[in-house]
């Protein structure tokens, strides 16, 4: 009862608070694949302090906050609109859309840039999107992001970032055309990607359009989800081998590089203290791909599971002179993002459809010092199965995921085994568990200590009635659209058939 009557109580206050509403702009950045322990600011040992470390050390820094999914594509479908990746079909066997996927994430869900909208802003992206490209051929853009929203699309991925751009000799000495291409609003500008100017250019068209929202008086909000940490592992040569932790570090430097360049940018145009920065991961790193994958701090398991080095994420919401530097401990989802911006907006959220995000807005302004968190449960699943909970300081397992052995991952990073391929479901056997397993993961983050199950039957069984009110708003579930029956090779993108190089 507690979890519902919550939800329904959030909604006169947003409304109340929408006249009121501050109306920052703000402004967006997405990591890939960057885990809980890769920035400096979050512990990393070697890695350099940077433009995000700043972020977090001026802002509000996130100590538990969660994606909904290991995957790129859920997970982004989830913060962009606020709901569980099985409510908007961006789920299924196939983990995340693939270049021949001829669906995307579907236009009837509403999207933070469409949300924003409705409040007044002026809405732009560059970067990363891996929500959809085409549906009929090769070319006809209807899941790109300018028909998600967006007013400004400059330059992006369409896809991801691939091990089959890369330019280094690790994997192929060329990258392949086949899955590397750059867009400009709907059209293929580029392809291969030349990955050493990238970064540059996606800063450039971000820095356009805050200059261009400003000039026309716009309040804007602008998505930046960058192509780093994601494999491979590319440079401009002023990052190139200049990280003391290697490669990745490398990558992490250019993308800070860029925050800094955008963050100068507010400055310089004036608008930093009436600008609220958002900066997360997607989810954890991929650590099968060796010194290209990311670290988890303390925790265990990385991209593609559900421990908590899988789905705990950097999170730092910065907004100079409002928000007083602080780090939280508050468990939250990024999918609390969506009716936090709608708050903060004065926009409002959807009514015919169930919003898994809770407006964290009462966390970023505390009346108290210890802030409550918004949610009593969250929820993780694995496509439409439900792999675990937290509840509390708790974490309660409900299936066993086999992660690799160590050993494995050693012959691995040796190069003498192939790469363990998750996505052929080589690591992902699930197990249900006869009885679940409960670990107190702020006591214990690498879940290694099972607690006494029986020691803790009432808070199970208050749990499992919060499961079932939860389980009562998954009506209306689509079909799962990351399915192998959803591919086409007519839809892999080509900017001069059969060519495919511009
Ligand atoms: C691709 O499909 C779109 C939408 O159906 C159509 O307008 C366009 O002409 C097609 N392009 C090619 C090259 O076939
Ligand atoms: C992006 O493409 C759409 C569809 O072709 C067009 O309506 C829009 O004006 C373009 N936007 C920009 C910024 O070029
Ligand atoms: C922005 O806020 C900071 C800190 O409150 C203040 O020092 C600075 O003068 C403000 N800048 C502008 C342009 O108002």
């Amino acid at each position: 009862m507690y979890a519902v009557e919550q939800f329904l109580l959030v909604l006169p206050w947003v409304t109340l608070h929408s006249e009121a509403a501050l109306q920052p702009n703000i402004v967006f950045f997405v990591a890939d694949d960057l885990g809980f322990g890769d920035l400096a600011s979050y512990g990393h040992p070697t890695q350099e302090w940077g433009a995000i470390d700043d972020l977090a050390s001026k802002g509000i820094r996130f100590t538990q906050a969660y994606a909904a999914s290991s995957f790129c594509t859920p997970s982004r479908a989830s913060f962009l609109t606020g709901r569980l990746p099985h409510r908007t079909g961006m789920y299924g066997p196939m983990f995340v859309l693939y270049a021949s996927s001829s669906v995307g994430l579907p236009h009837s869900e509403v999207t933070m840039a469409e949300l924003l909208k409705t409040a007044g802003y002026r809405t732009g992206m560059v970067g990363k999107w891996h929500l959809g490209m085409n549906a009929h051929n090769h070319s006809d853009g209807s899941n790109l992001p300018h028909n998600h929203g967006f007013d400004f699309v400059g330059t992006f991925l369409p896809y991801t970032l691939n091990w089959l751009c890369d330019h280094w000799q690790r994997h192929i000495p060329h990258a392949h055309r086949g899955a590397s291409y750059l867009y400009q609003n709907d059209t293929i500008s580029e392809q291969p990607i030349q990955l050493d100017t990238l970064t540059e250019r996606l800063v450039q068209d971000a820095q356009t359009f805050i200059h261009t929202s400003i000039d026309d008086d716009e309040r804007f909000f602008l998505y930046f989800p960058f192509p780093q940490t994601h494999t491979p592992m590319f440079n401009n040569a002023h990052f190139k081998g200049k990280s003391k932790r290697g490669v990745y570090g490398d990558q992490v430097n250019e993308m800070a590089w860029g925050v800094e360049q955008i963050l100068d940018t507010l400055k310089e145009t004036g608008v930093d203290n009436n600008t609220l920065v958002v900066f997360i991961s997607d989810q954890g790193p991929h650590l099968e791909v060796c010194q290209e994958g990311g670290s988890t701090g303390p925790m265990k398991g990385g991209k593609g599971f559900f421990f908590e080095g899988s789905i705990r994420v950097p999170m730092i919401a910065y907004w100079p002179g409002t928000l007083p530097p602080r780090r939280d401990s508050t468990v939250v989802s990024l999918m609390d993002l969506f009716p936090t911006f709608a708050s903060l907006s004065g926009a409002h959220l959807p009514t015919d459809r169930h919003i898994d995000g809770l407006d964290i807005t009462p966390l970023l302004f505390p009346e108290t010092a210890a802030p409550q968190s918004p949610r009593d449960l969250l929820t993780f699943y694995h496509e439409s199965i439900l792999l675990a909970v937290r509840y509390g300081s708790f974490k309660i397992h409900f299936y066993d995921l086999a992660l690799p052995s160590d050993e494995l991952l050693v012959a691995n990073c040796r190069g003498t085994y192939p790469i363990i391929n998750w996505m052929e479901g080589e690591t992902v056997s699930r197990v249900k568990l006869p009885l679940p397993k409960i670990y107190n993961v702020e006591e214990d983050p690498r879940e290694m200590y099972q607690l006494p199950i029986e020691d803790y039957t009432e808070m199970l069984g208050i749990v499992d009635t919060l499961i079932a009110e939860h389980e009562e708003t998954l009506t209306d579930i689509p079909e799962p659209l990351l399915s192998k029956e959803f591919l086409s090779k007519l839809v892999i993108p080509c900017c001069n058939y059969p060519y495919c190089v511009c």
